[in-house]
């Protein structure tokens, strides 16, 4: 008889705990591929209320979780394979190329480069490394670096140990996106950029399967949608976020259309010009540094990728062929789930679905 492979887990959890909401993903494993066994976003502030994320306490992530595995029927103390992910200032992925070392001497060489390379005070820095290939003519190391804090990894493990989880692996965020576009996206060539479009912030990715992985967060997301709105529209913040989520770009034809921007704010640029100058940014940035331009495909993802127009305005004014990204190519989903494919969920999922 054939011996099965043997698989390290059956079933995994990816949580993704963003300053607006948090994203639980539960998937069976199977023999090749993942089940979608259920999911939930919640808010961790109520819809139409104004915050800004450093006025929030971590500690309200807890509760949240705790309540939303109830929901999903998970016991926290019996998951074996959890993923989560860190993000934001002070963590940092860098691709870098450095001569060849062996194993021995690599993680202290790379301890030192990295202060060089990543703003984080040297003794903070928590440091993880990847070696991505050797280059056989020159025998140089391409590696990616993901750096963080030892602050950050407290705060974030304090959060799942207050739910009752234990504490598995830990990701960065954006690097956790490229991973699950790789494993999900079979493209052979090209470069694509991936933007994961939050609250407050986007994680912005361009990665190409032979080119260099650049990523960098652009201080805008949802959030500021919501406050364009407010000043175009004359309207409070609640109101305003329930237009966004009722309207995204677009105008609600049944307004009244006594809604003009006074002068004064004509100068203030909107949030989408704001985020399509950032892309244009980074691409001539890639360009010089990678020296490749193949951009092939704009994937957007995170709860503001359904903001409605957004897709269309990013794809026009950047003219790069831009879709919502869901890493779905190696999922079954259930019947229920099937009108569900939601791009808030994409991290979660991508985390939810590293097998190691
Ligand atoms: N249908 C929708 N249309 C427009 N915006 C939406 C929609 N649904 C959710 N959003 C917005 O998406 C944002 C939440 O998305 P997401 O869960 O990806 O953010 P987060 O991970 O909590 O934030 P961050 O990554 O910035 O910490 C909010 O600003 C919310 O208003
Ligand atoms: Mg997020």
């Amino acid at each position: 008889m054939k011996k099965k492979k043997p698989v390290k887990f059956r079933e995994s959890v990816g949580i993704d705990i963003g300053s607006h909401s948090v994203k639980i993903v539960h998937l069976k494993r199977l023999h090749e591929g993942f089940k979608l066994l259920n999911y939930e976003i919640r808010p961790t502030v109520p819809q139409g209320v104004e915050y800004v994320p450093s006025d929030l306490r971590p500690e309200r992530f807890a509760p949240i979780i705790v309540e939303m595995m109830k929901t999903l029927h998970i016991v926290p103390k019996t998951v074996k394979h959890l993923v989560t992910a860190i993000g934001g200032d002070n963590t940092s992925i860098k691709q870098i190329k450095t001569i060849f070392l062996p194993d021995d001497e690599l993680e202290s060489a790379l301890f030192f480069e990295a202060k060089k390379h990543i703003p984080i005070s040297g003794n903070d820095m928590v440091l993880d490394y990847q070696v991505l290939s050797v280059e056989e003519k020159t025998n140089n190391m391409n590696i990616l670096l993901a750096a963080s804090t030892k602050d950050i990894l407290n705060e974030h493990s304090n959060i799942l140990v207050s739910a009752g989880l234990s504490p598995n692996i830990v990701d960065l965020d954006s690097l956790a996106i490229a991973n699950s576009f790789a494993l999900n996206t079979f493209v052979e060539d090209g470069v694509y950029v991936l933007l994961n479009l939050g609250a407050h912030r986007t994680n912005m990715i361009i990665w190409g399967p032979n080119s260099k992985l650049f990523s960098r967060d652009i201080p805008y997301g949802g959030y500021h949608f919501t406050r364009d709105i407010m000043r175009k529209r004359q309207l409070e913040f609640p109101e305003a976020d329930t237009y966004k989520l009722e309207w995204g770009l677009l105008d609600d034809p049944n307004a009244a259309s006594t809604t003009t921007i006074s002068m004064l704010d004509i100068s203030e640029k909107s949030t989408e010009d704001l985020i399509v100058e950032e892309i244009r940014r980074s691409l001539r940035f890639y360009v010089k540094e990678a020296g490749n331009s193949d951009f092939r495909k704009i994937y957007l993802m995170g709860g503001t990728a359904k903001l409605k127009g957004l897709l269309e305005f990013i794809q026009d004014k950047v003219n790069i062929p831009t879709e919502i990204y869901m890493p779905f190519v190696n999922i079954e989903m259930p019947e229920k789930f099937q009108d569900k494919k939601d791009p808030q969920l994409s991290l979660a999922i991508g985390l939810a679905m590293r097998t190691e």
